[in-house]
Formats: structure tokens, sequence, C-alpha cells
């Protein structure tokens, strides 16, 4: 069978799968299954789509803003968040690791011809010190600096929470030069779980906020972008014009709406399981967990020389059963989510183990 995608297909193994790859590859409930299935809808293009009503408002609410617009994708959010803050010719600032520089194709440019200036962050952290000197000219000669953005969970940064304090000085000396800020919050809400720092404390200090119900909050497609109501309204006519308009998504807006009424405190359980999967693969000699702390709910974890790289220990791991993405040539991510419980953690420490075991046991050469 071919299908188009640009991830390799996955090699079933007998055994079960435990999928760590993402948080996305969650499955919805048979409750929110049934939520969808009932779920009121419209055509939503026409505006009338009481479900994308419920969640657009909803959505507002949590992230204390006065409009929020439903869109596919975190990358649809995004690209429509820069190009309301920026035109042609203009540019933005953002950590070197982000999601939206790095894993977005480039939409800022493709699509919304905006330059970036990336800050080199510890673990996707930037402070605001850093960003003194980056306000460009205002002569011909340079683009127009008008962005700074800012992801939280970071995801390169081992879904690392940024510090309160070092987001609120980053957007108070974005204020200070008249740029706009935007907030990649595809996974705010793990921060907010995690801190205990309320949704709207975080969201005070920027104009606009994605936040995606696709990854740990479990439904199955969709995000929105938060902020002012007359950028929002802006907003709907690029998400149009990009193919984000949708007819009755309130199929996909009951999903959005029953993960956050179910699946946000949760939330902690993921957290719970990354630090127990961390602790396990800290206590395997050929493996090395990359950060002293796990915030929320990833792990990456570096694969000693002797196993070749992380893409071939991927593979044999996969071959038992476990699915963890190379992210690097020694980095492997894992990621915990709805669908995996302690004791899949459980197993897979023990397929780690036997896996890193098994170069040891043949002297350096591959052994899967
Ligand atoms: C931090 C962050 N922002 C944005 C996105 C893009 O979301 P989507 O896959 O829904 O386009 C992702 C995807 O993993 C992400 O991790």
């Amino acid at each position: 069978m071919t299908t188009l995608t640009s991830f390799p297909e996955i090699e079933r193994p007998t055994e079960t799968l435990i999928d760590f790859r993402s948080d996305t590859v969650s499955h919805p409930t048979p409750a929110m299954r049934r939520a969808m299935a009932e779920a009121e809808v419209g055509d939503d293009v026409f505006g009338d789509d009481p479900s994308i009503h419920r969640l657009q408002a909803r959505a507002a609410e949590l992230l204390d803003k006065e409009a929020a617009l439903f869109v596919p994708s975190g990358t649809m959010s995004n690209l429509i968040a820069v190009r309301l803050h920026c035109r042609p010719g203009d540019e933005m600032i953002c950590e070197a690791g982000c999601h939206l520089f790095n894993y977005e194709q480039g939409g800022y440019a493709q699509i919304n011809n905006v330059a970036v200036q990336p800050v080199q962050g510890d673990s996707g952290v930037m402070r605001a010190e850093q960003l003194a000197d980056l306000i460009r000219p205002g002569n011909a000669h340079f683009v127009r600096t008008r962005l700074v953005t800012v992801e939280n969970t970071h995801n390169r940064g081992g879904g690392r929470i940024q510090p309160y304090e070092t987001v609120e000085a980053i957007c108070r000396w974005a204020r200070q030069h008249a740029l706009g800020t935007h907030l990649d919050g595809a996974r705010l809400l793990n921060a907010v779980v995690a801190t205990g720092i309320a949704a709207p404390r975080w969201t005070q200090h920027f104009d606009t906020v994605s936040l995606c119900f696709s990854k740990g909050l479990g439904a199955p497609v969709g995000s929105v972008l938060a902020g002012p109501r007359d950028l929002l309204a802006e907003g709907l006519r690029h998400r149009k014009v990009l193919g984000g308009g949708m007819r009755q998504s309130g199929l996909l807006a009951a999903a959005a709406l029953y993960a956050l009424e179910h699946n946000v405190e949760r939330l902690a359980e993921d957290h719970a399981n990354a630090r127990r999967l961390a602790d396990g693969i800290g206590r395997i000699d050929q493996l090395q967990v990359c950060s002293e702390t796990i915030d929320t709910n990833m792990v990456f974890f570096r694969v000693s020389e002797e196993w070749g790289g992380a893409a071939e220990f991927s593979a044999a791991i996969q071959r038992r059963g476990l699915l963890m993405n190379a992210t690097g040539p020694a980095t492997i991510r894992a990621v915990t989510h709805l669908d995996v419980t302690a004791g899949d953690v459980d197993r897979a420490i023990e397929i780690l183990k036997g896996v890193a075991k098994s170069a040891r046991s043949s002297a350096g050469r591959l052994s899967p």
C-alpha cells in the first residue's frame, strides 16, 4: 500500500504497539466520539454552526481574550497570527528551536513574506536581555521588526515550561518597542496544569494566542487562535483563503469542547508518566536523559554511540512494539499522552532496557 506521507511507514510488529511518538497520536475515546456524533451543527462558513460558536466563546473565555477562531491546525493558527501581526517585508523574532520557525515549512516566508530573526535559547527559553539590540534600524536597508513569538511549553526544549518572569519580561520589552506578541501555546494547558498558573495570567502578556486541542487534550483535529475581536475578524478572512473554512465543523468543535471539559486536569498524569519514563531511562546505562528536569509530557534521551545511532535504536524498539521517534543523530523523543498508562511506561522501560543491552552484549555491533 502506498500512503501519502512524509514519514516512513511503520513496520507493524506482532506485539502491541505502545506509541510515544507524539501526544497527537491518541485516539478519541468512545465518550468523545459520542459527543461528536450528537453535536448540533450548521455551516460554519455561513457562520451558523452553534457548536463552533460555543467552542470559540469557551476558548476566548479560557484564554481571556475578546474572541477566538477555530482553525484546523496549530500550523494554520500560527500562520494566520504571523499574517495578522506582519506585512510582507516585516520580521519576527523567535527562539531558534521553536516549532513555528522549524516545522511549519517556513510558512511565515513562503506564504506571509515575513523574515525571521531567530534567537538561540536555552532549552527553548530566550531571555529578554538577548533581545535588547535586535530591533532593526528604521531605514530602507532593513526589514521592519514587528513581532515576537514565544512557545510554551516548548516542544524541542523538551516540553519545557517558560519561566513566568521571563515571559513577562520579554513581552514588556516587546510592548515598550511597539512590537506585537504571539504565544504559540499549542501545549499551554500543560504549562497551566504543571505550574498552577492560570491560563489568563500567561496569556495576558500576549496579543494573540494559539492553543491546540489535538495534542495532550486528545481531540482528533483543531486549534484556536485567540485575540482582539477586530484582528480575528481579519483572521477569519485569512483562514478562508488558506482553505480553512469548514462547514459542519461543529463535529470537531464538540470534540474540542469535550476535551476542555474532561482532559485538562488529567494532563498531570501525562507529566507523572513522563517523569516515570525518564527515571526508568536514567537507570539504563546506554541511554541518557537530555534534561535535568521533566517539566511536562516529553522526554528526550541520547543513545550511546555503541548503538550506532538514534534511527537504528528507534527501529529496533519498534520491532518490539515500542514507537519513539529519533529527533537527531543520537537523540530520541518520547511523549506521554491520553493513550499511555503507567503500566505502558513500565513495559516501555523493559523494552528499552532489553534493546539497549543487546548492543552491549554483541560488543558494539548492532543486534536489534
Ligand atoms: C509547539 C507547536 N506548535 C505548533 C504545532 C503545529 O500543530 P499542528 O500539527 O496542529 O499543525 C505543533 C505540532 O506539533 C507544536 O508542537
